[in-house]
């Protein structure tokens, strides 16, 4: 091709040099500020990393087996939208177990959480409308209704003696009759908060009564610690009817240490779901079917797997609650559910600086409470979804930084 058949630009004042920008709804969103830490720690030499929500653990060989025979008799096509009816059948049968009747055509396949909670949003919410969101959160449920212009107000809950709690009163009064849906996460990231079952249910009164949607945000269910062992928390799923304005995001990520497989799934009305299928076609169209095979052997063979995993989490937190207790200027408290301790300590009221430093002097990778919202501000959030040796070192870190800093302004 010579230069002269390239394109010629049109004349200046021509729409094609306007500035390359993105929609104002998404240049408006917020960066990770867990991600800003990250980066600030590139290039730090042996840093401690408990700033993402992951495990240190791969997933377990009897799941990833499950990927590779699959792969071997070469399940490498599209599958049907909603995701391959065995899995479909096998997640049924295991909603129904912890929370009554659920039948397959209320059970759709997703590519993990995060895209189920896109899916949610962009099923019941558009430009204008209201969303509720109840806070500190993790960022993406109060992110994603912005991506589709509506606008999220915030209920938070609130710290004292017994650790996070919600006012119910302030959010039953939050959700006004005008609301489009209620975005809420219990067991919660950061704060470990587990919303109980009364809550439960007047919050699902109250939106009965106004037609406001939920999407109820349980990929922690498992991560429970308050009730007996292999207890799940409390969820919308074991009140609400399976053709209510509710809908439930699960994933495979957490209690079956699959974060980078991508696949989870959402509860819904069954009427919603051949538009579910449209979004999920014009999305991803469907997660890859040999990840979908192994959602069903983690679910089928990981029982075992997953209440050792929850016995091994609850003696993580409860090594790291007390580990940090004993650090001076540390405030902790042992949450009942998730996998974070989400504490105080001198200089958090600037948690971003106070992240940014640890990484950088401490050589300690933690999350400011201020990437959750600003009713996040004063707190950090530690993963402590590890083996508890790291924890201890980290622990070490902290407190010589603490009395390192202690020196320098006493
Ligand atoms: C509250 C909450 N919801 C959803 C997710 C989504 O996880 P994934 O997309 O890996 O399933 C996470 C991940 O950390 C989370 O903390």
């Amino acid at each position: 091709m010579r230069d002269t058949d390239l394109p010629q630009s049109p004349m200046p004042d021509t729409p094609f040099h306007m500035k390359p920008d993105a929609r104002d709804a998404v240049r408006s969103l917020r960066p990770s500020q867990i991600r800003e830490v990250a980066n600030a720690g590139f290039g730090v030499p042996d840093v401690l990393p408990f700033w993402f929500g992951e495990s240190d653990r791969v997933t377990p060989p009897f799941i990833r087996d499950a990927a590779s025979a699959a792969l071997a008799s070469g399940a490498t096509f599209y599958t049907h939208n909603l995701g391959i009816a065995p899995l479909r059948e096998t997640l049924a049968k295991y909603v129904s177990a912890l929370h009554g009747p659920t039948s397959a055509e209320h059970v759709a396949v997703t590519s993990a959480g995060v895209n189920a909670l896109m899916l949610a949003a962009q099923l019941v919410v558009g430009a204008g409308d209201r969303v509720i969101a109840v806070t500190p959160l993790w960022p993406n449920l109060v992110e994603i209704p912005k991506i589709l212009g509506a606008h999220v107000d915030t209920v938070s809950l609130v710290y004292g003696a017994n650790g996070w709690q919600l006012n119910l009163d302030r959010l039953l009064a939050a959700l006004t009759p005008d609301t489009k849906l209620l975005m809420i996460n219990s067991p919660n990231n950061p704060t470990g908060w587990v919303m109980t079952r009364d809550e439960q249910r007047a919050v699902l009164e109250h939106c009965r009564r106004h037609g406001i949607w939920i999407v109820a945000d349980e990929v922690y269910e498992r991560l429970y610690y308050a009730g007996e062992a292999g207890e799940t928390a409390p969820s919308f799923l074991d009140l609400a009817a399976r053709d209510e304005r509710v809908i439930c995001v699960n994933s495979f990520s957490k209690a079956w240490l699959m974060t980078g497989w991508r696949l989870g799934w959402i509860v819904a009305p069954a009427a919603l779901m051949d538009d579910l299928g449209k979004l999920v076609e014009y999305n991803t169209s469907c997660s890859p079917a040999f990840v979908q095979q192994a959602g069903i052997a983690a679910i089928e063979q990981g029982a075992a797997f997953t209440r050792d995993l929850v016995g091994d989490l609850r003696a993580s937190r409860d090594h790291l609650v007390q580990a940090l207790s004993a650090v001076p200027g540390v405030d902790v408290k042992a949450p009942p559910g998730a996998m974070y301790v989400f504490f105080s300590l001198p200089g958090a009221s600037r948690s971003l600086e106070l992240c940014k430093a640890l990484v950088r002097d401490a050589r300690l990778g933690l999350a400011p409470g201020s990437a959750f919202g600003p009713e996040g501000e004063g707190f950090v959030r530690w993963c402590y979804a590890c083996d508890p040796a790291r924890l201890d070192a980290g622990v070490e870190r902290l407190r010589a930084w603490l009395e390192q800093q202690g020196a320098a302004h006493g």
